[in-house]
């Protein structure tokens, strides 16, 4: 349970890759965008707002971002010490060892395979309503999760014998996992190039509607009266509802909005001074969007009172409110968020495959995930699972629940990578590091705390999800993990490709 790799051996696991130095503090801050704009902002803001937090959500942004600079340190530290090219997977199967990493492994699913179902959701939110915008109405029935009352205009919808009418599944948001599964498979990737044309496409459509929005309120101050007092709303005295429990419950919605940021440790061969630029990469990338965050949230809670926001696309409703001569800017805004969000998926799900095909290749996971197709030379088989359960996931859940199981997942794996950076200096002080976290081992120790704390603001009925989750994994892992381990039997990982970084061409074009 505690073998570890060595450093040495993950080198030579990876050095078949020769990626080049290219990458300059800029880019790794370009690359950690791209990575984390998406259905956080565009739509989970609106829930966040409307049921938790009211207005005040602009603190659960600060307390989220706080969140994952800790970890986001942490992760800085270890991509610098540990040169090696992966997730936390990795790290964690070189510091504390196998047990930890089958973990990570879990955790990870949830990070990437679930959050990839909670994009595409936001996804098929904005086409909905985009199409509808040209008079392509898709039937209603077919546009939510499983089971769940239809409201329009607020109210629910009743069929001619006056029954509520309730959702079947969400037919675009099945599609999106499915076609850009398929694209995996084929192995049509996004270039850099396409990658950097998105991360600007989002910036743009995310700063025009600050811009614009944040004009509209300044000249109709009155809105600071109408829609800001309270700026924090009571407290209901259901837990989690509003007051200074909401802001925290809101925190961990909007932490979602943030996820992303690590994949800028994952460039840490391909970084020019790693040392330097790492810290500046992920650090960077989680301020630029912390403040992006925060005037977001500040004038779509002006311009709208935060109780309409819980819809699929808020900040669509937000344009709206600016009047009928603004229905232009509200389309591009539409079409801006699915163009952004299609690419966030198309990452996610390529993450996830690429963590099935490492852990493959380490005989914790059945072999058959590890199988290349021979003309496309992809992981053809897993990728397929991969669509399948995003796809799953995605048709027949809410985005809320999606969104929580991939929020609590993730803060347990930060909590594990702040774990890792403490037990790397005690067990391994001698290694080199290039970049050493502040105020040892304060920033790691609170990382962890702060971590378990938003854990625990989610509603019960997730926690319940993730224990049994949690223990599922335990069980597996003594049942296939611990006997098939390839480490465990003394052997190499299994003969396979290296698959290329994501994005394809990443050193040269960035
Ligand atoms: N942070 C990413 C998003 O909000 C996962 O979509």
């Amino acid at each position: 349970m505690l073998a570890r790799k060595s450093v040495a051996q993950v080198q030579r696991e990876t050095e078949t890759s020769q990626l080049k130095r290219t990458l300059g503090p800029w880019n790794l801050v370009f690359l950690g965008i791209g990575c984390i704009i998406g259905a956080g902002i565009f739509v989970r803001t609106g829930n966040a707002a409307a049921l938790h937090a009211g207005p005040a959500v602009l603190i659960s942004f600060l307390v989220a971002g706080v969140v994952c600079a800790l970890a986001g340190l942490c992760y800085a530290e270890l991509s610098s010490t540990l040169p090696v090219s992966g997730s936390a997977y990795t790290y964690s199967y070189t510091t504390i060892g196998e047990f930890a990493a089958w973990i990570m492994g879990a955790l990870l699913l949830l990070e990437y395979g679930l959050a990839a179902s909670v994009v595409a959701v936001g996804w098929s939110g904005y086409v909905v309503s985009l199409l509808a915008d040209y008079g392509i109405v898709i039937p209603a029935e077919f546009t939510g999760p499983s089971g769940h009352a239809l409201i329009r205009d607020g109210v629910p919808v009743l069929d001619a014998t006056g029954h509520a009418v309730t959702t079947l599944f969400n037919l675009p948001a099945f599609v999106i996992c499915a076609a850009l599964a398929a694209l995996l498979v084929v192995g049509v990737s996004e270039s850099a190039k396409v990658n950097n044309i998105i991360v600007a496409i989002k910036m743009a459509v995310i700063t025009a509607f600050i811009v614009i929005v944040g004009w509209y309120v300044i000249q109709h101050l009155d809105t600071l009266k109408a829609n800001w007092e309270p700026f924090i709303p009571a407290a209901t005295g259901q837990q989690g509802e509003f007051g200074w429990g909401g802001i925290l419950r809101a925190a961990s919605i909007v932490f979602f909005a943030y996820i992303g940021f690590e994949a800028v440790s994952t460039a840490g061969q391909e970084a020019k001074n790693p040392k330097r630029d790492m810290p500046i990469g992920i650090i960077g990338s989680l301020l630029v969007c912390t403040i992006l965050y925060i005037l977001v949230s500040i004038v779509m809670t002006l311009v709208v009172n935060y109780k309409m926001l819980n819809v699929p696309d808020p900040v669509a409703v937000a344009v709206d409110a600016l009047g009928p001569q603004w229905a232009w800017f509200a389309k591009i805004i539409k079409a801006g968020a699915i163009i952004g969000l299609t690419s966030v998926v198309l990452v996610l799900m390529y993450g996830q495959t690429r963590i099935f095909y490492t852990m493959a290749r380490d005989g914790l996971l059945p072999r058959v995930f590890a199988t290349i197709h021979p003309r496309f030379k992809t992981p053809w088989v897993n990728t397929v699972l991969v669509g399948l359960i995003t796809a799953a996931a995605a048709a027949f859940f809410d985005i809320n629940t999606l969104g929580d199981m991939t929020s609590v997942g993730t803060l347990a794996a930060f909590g594990i990578v702040c774990l890792s950076v403490i037990w790397l200096r005690t067990t391994h002080p001698e290694l080199p590091r290039g970049f050493r976290v502040p105020l040892y081992p304060v920033l790691p120790v609170l990382g962890i705390v702060a971590c378990f704390a938003l854990i625990f603001t989610v509603e019960t009925r997730v926690l319940v999800f993730f224990a049994w989750y949690t223990i599922a994994a335990i069980v597996l892992y003594f049942v296939y993990g611990l006997r098939n381990s390839q480490l465990g039997k003394g052997q190499a990982p299994l003969e396979g490709p290296e698959l290329p970084e994501f994005p394809e061409d990443a050193p040269d074009a960035r």
